[in-house]
């Protein structure tokens, strides 16, 4: 088990429905079978992270298969790892979970499936659709996880330092990171803001061995007023830009747009 004490560090073990380290703190697990790992202080308002309304409108959107193809570059990339032992997969940021389900589905051991995020309402979503994977309420910043005890890292979208990636992964491991490329969702950008920017391009994470790069490209055909509203509303565009051109879109009820993501793969060096 990877799961760590937020408090001091010892190793959690499940005894009935409480994770206790051997220094007497003590977690509930809730009914979903989900834990929260995120202590008080870490928090910087009552409820952080997505939003319980963003977090359902990226469940129906992406459970619609919307970014099917994102999904499957993911697994493509991924999946070989799964083949070798039983390795743990940590998703970062894993909002309501699909991509966890999707490396399941595709062969990934259920039982070594993890997820963080820092929105409880996003794990609460995710635990009860895949309850034999594991997943935490926790900050990526301070990752109730131990040492050298993952082989594969994933990181949609989210955010999470270098430092703490680097201390979790077992020699060896990988991080799966993914980005927007510079032309992501650029004509809906076009026409909410007068000066659109492109996505710059990320920076290297430093301590991990650039292994590749890909993109992942295709056309979002979005159809129906109520699936362009729940992508306005899983993307920074639910409260940016002007807001009578987004008015303008909801109504119009499709959309086509660019979907561009950047996979970058690295390895944690093996040690000496
Ligand atoms: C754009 S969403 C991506 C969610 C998921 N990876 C996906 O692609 O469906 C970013 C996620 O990061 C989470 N997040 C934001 N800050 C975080 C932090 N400090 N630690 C863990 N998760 C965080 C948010 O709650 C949200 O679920
Ligand atoms: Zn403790």
């Amino acid at each position: 088990m990877i799961w760590q004490c937020p408090h001091c560090n010892h190793p959690l073990s499940l005894e009935k429905q409480n994770w206790r380290c051997s220094n007497g703190h003590s977690f509930d697990r809730a009914k979903e079978g989900y834990v929260n790992l995120l202590p008080v202080q870490q928090k910087r308002s009552r409820e952080p992270g997505d939003s319980a309304e963003m977090l359902s409108a990226r469940r129906r959107f992406l459970e619609a298969g919307y970014y099917l193809p994102l999904a499957e570059a993911i697994c493509a990339q991924l999946l070989p790892i799964a083949g070798s032992g039983a390795p743990v997969l940590l998703d970062l940021g894993c909002g309501e979970g699909y991509y966890t389900r999707m490396l399941a589905e595709g062969g990934w051991p259920f039982g070594n499936i993890f997820g963080v995020d820092i929105a409880k309402a996003g794990i609460r979503l995710a635990a009860k659709k895949q309850p034999q994977a594991h997943f935490a309420v926790a900050s990526s910043f301070h990752l109730p996880v131990a040492d050298g005890s993952v082989d594969a890292l994933l990181r949609v979208f989210a955010p999470g330092p270098a430092e703490e990636l680097v201390r979790v992964l077992k020699p060896g491991g990988v991080l799966l990171d993914v980005s927007p490329g510079p032309d992501h969702l650029w004509s809906l950008k076009s026409h909410l803001y007068d000066t659109p920017q492109q996505h710059s391009a990320p920076k290297p994470v430093s301590g991990l061995t650039a292994l590749r790069e890909s993109r992942c490209t295709f056309t979002l055909a979005i159809a129906g007023n109520e699936t362009v509203r729940d992508f306005l509303a899983m993307t920074p565009f639910a409260w940016t830009g002007r807001a009578d051109a987004r008015q303008s879109l909801e109504q119009q009820g499709t959309l086509r747009l660019e979907a561009d993501f950047l996979l970058r793969c690295f390895a944690k060096p093996a040690a000496e």
